[in-house]
């Protein structure tokens, strides 16, 4: 797995406002939609792209636009959802599929209870979006959910990750070629005994969702 830390004054500005437990939650979905903008610039680094042409009011010239199919944004539910938004700012022409998955409490273990995505993930690039990776059990959950459908090219958006996660997720995902990516805000220093990111910035589906 590639791993980008997406290290830049602007994101851990707002992260830290992101992290504060006095951040109200409508700031809280404001700063999400925000860093999420910032991390799409990294992580659609190499997104597939098709020359066009145009004339500017000066002169013909060759530009770009997005090749078809179009990308696929899958943000994983519910906390995925506080990213979407901003995703889509960024890439208005992607498609959008739905992946709902819960984490149990006490094993720590995720649990797909919804899915809504097309049946041609072979054929495009998947922009996975969570805010947190904690154990990563969900995270690598979904990369191979998104596989046994096909698909080929997956890209994950975290805003906070754990070292423990990240090492399982490079584990569980290890085989996958071309190897998945990971672009997020922050490593934070460890999990507690309650699988939360310390310092971390609580539960991400809660603060932004109640
Ligand atoms: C949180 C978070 C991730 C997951 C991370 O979701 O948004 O999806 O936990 O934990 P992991 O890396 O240990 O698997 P949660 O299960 O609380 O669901 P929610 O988004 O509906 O709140």
């Amino acid at each position: 797995m590639r791993v980008h830390v997406a290290d830049h004054p602007l994101i851990n500005h707002k992260l830290t406002y992101l992290r504060d437990k006095r951040t109200d939650t409508p700031t809280f979905r404001r700063l999400t939609d925000e860093l999420v903008t910032l991390l799409a610039y990294e992580a659609t680094r190499d997104v597939r792209v098709t020359p066009f042409d145009i004339e500017t009011p000066v002169a013909p010239t060759t530009g770009i636009h997005l090749s078809t199919p179009k990308p696929l944004v899958v943000p994983i539910l519910r906390a995925g959802l506080g990213m979407l938004d901003g995703m889509m700012r960024m890439l208005p022409t992607a498609e959008v599929g739905f992946l709902g998955m819960v984490r149990n409490e006490e094993t720590l273990e995720a649990h797909t209870y919804a899915n809504r995505l097309p049946d041609d993930l072979d054929k495009r690039q998947c922009y996975l979006l969570d805010p947190m990776l904690a154990t990563g059990g969900t995270l690598a959950a979904a990369i191979h959910y998104l596989v046994d459908l096909g698909a080929d090219h997956i890209t994950a958006i975290t805003l906070l990750s754990a070292p423990e996660g990240i090492e399982r997720v490079e584990q569980d995902v290890a085989d996958i070629d071309p190897p998945v990516t990971l672009v997020t805000g922050a490593i934070d220093e460890k999990l507690n005994e309650h699988g939360y990111i310390v310092p971390g910035l609580g539960d991400a589906g809660d603060r932004l969702y109640g």
